[in-house]
């Protein structure tokens, strides 16, 4: 019920707009303006979400819009973006796998259709000039501090060090570099100090590409994860106990957990502390019952509707003005930097939840209403 009034809320707000501009709908009025929207993938639950609200938002706003889903596969949405183009799409959301999109970007920019990068920044491409995030850097911190605060690391001494292993996300996808700087900005100064441990390899940053790539997970494939920490469980870590692991999303932190479930050294609620992010219901019901430590709350149907808004602005010409982005600039300006031009970067706040707090995607209504009551 509470998603359906936010949509009722965003929909005055667009309705009331529209109509004191006599306008409805994208600049050519009317329901004919097609936005295409080009998710990368489905097996991350998050993507499902950004697919359908992106979808009804825009045409709650008077868009035609078609989403696709490109399974992890940069050809297959290539493919479905130029279908976009051919279809006469006027503007494009896209949430890349990897910068061989960026081939079809540049279709786009020839044919004066906008882009605008969603969630994931469009490497090496001057092609487009948007890019709509949360801020992921604070995403990684907030990973950080999940294992500080679970670690008590302040207190931690190197006569007494605490034992983690880091994992990353998808080396093809930037926001990794991001959430794994963000988290190691925070666990730097122990490991330097003595009173944190690296067991595997251990890249001090994303700048240390070669131990980056040993850590990182192709495509956010939780087999990989899984068995990435069922081999470190046999070798590298075998001979300690680990208090904790870096993983940088919910569907991988799942992953980790089930390896080390299945070794009695962590078994009997001896997890170590396991970070994530995305709040899926899953991870949200792990953290409740004490196994997950926490994720980070990106609420999906706020970025869709400020995508939406950007987009409505940009279709209209309009200064862009998007209430609840932030317009990174300083040293957030990097974020919107593809290594050709620096794009306009607008990062919207994302929220640490763990067992104290997961009341907060539950009121934002993030989950249905019968994950909700497991979770309340
Ligand atoms: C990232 C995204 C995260 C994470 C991952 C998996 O780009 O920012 O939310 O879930 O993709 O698809």
């Amino acid at each position: 019920m509470k998603r359906i009034a936010a949509l009722l809320v965003i929909l005055l707000a667009f309705g009331t707009f529209a109509f004191a501009r006599g306008e409805q709908g994208g600049a050519a009025g009317g329901g004919q303006t097609l936005i295409g929207i080009a998710m990368p993938e489905t097996h991350v639950l998050r993507w499902q979400k950004d697919g359908a609200s992106l979808k009804s938002i825009a045409e709650a706003q008077g868009y035609r819009a078609e989403v696709a889903y490109g399974d992890a596969d940069q050809n297959q949405q290539n493919r479905q973006i130029q279908g976009f183009l051919t279809q006469g799409a006027k503007l494009l959301v896209v949430g890349n796998i990897n910068d061989g999109v960026n081939s079809v970007i540049a279709d786009a920019a020839r044919d004066n259709v906008p882009v605008i990068a969603y969630d994931r920044l469009i490497m090496g491409s001057a092609d487009y000039d948007y890019y709509i995030t949360f801020n992921n850097f604070k995403v990684g911190q907030f990973q950080g501090q999940g294992i500080e605060q679970g670690l008590n690391l302040k207190s931690a001494t190197a006569a007494a060090p605490k034992y983690i292993t880091l994992f990353a996300g998808s080396p093809t996808d930037n926001n990794s570099k991001f959430f794994f700087d963000g988290a190691m900005s925070v666990l730097n100064p122990y490991i330097q100090s003595g009173a944190l441990k690296v067991v595997g390899p251990y890249p001090e940053t994303s700048a240390d590409n070669a131990n980056f790539q040993r850590i990182a997970t192709e495509n956010w494939q939780a087999p990989i994860a899984k068995t990435r920490m069922e081999n470190l469980l046999s070798n590298d870590a075998r001979n300690v106990t680990l208090d904790a692991v870096l993983a940088p999303n919910d569907t991988l932190a799942r992953a980790i957990i089930e390896a080390c479930l299945a070794d009695a050294k962590y078994s009997g609620g001896k997890l170590p502390v396991v970070t994530g992010q995305d709040a899926e219901f899953d991870s949200a019901l792990s953290i409740k019952n004490g196994q997950q430590y926490m994720t980070v709350f990106k609420d999906t149907a706020k970025l869709a509707e400020a995508a939406v808004l950007l987009a409505d602005q940009i279709l209209k010409g309009q200064t862009i003005s998007i209430p609840g982005a932030e317009l990174a600039s300083g040293a957030l300006e990097s974020i919107g930097d593809t290594g050709r031009k620096k794009v306009k970067a607008y990062l919207l706040e994302p929220v640490i939840i763990t067992r104290d707090n997961i009341s907060i995607p539950v009121n934002a209504g993030f989950y249905s209403d019968a994950e909700a009551a497991r979770l309340r």
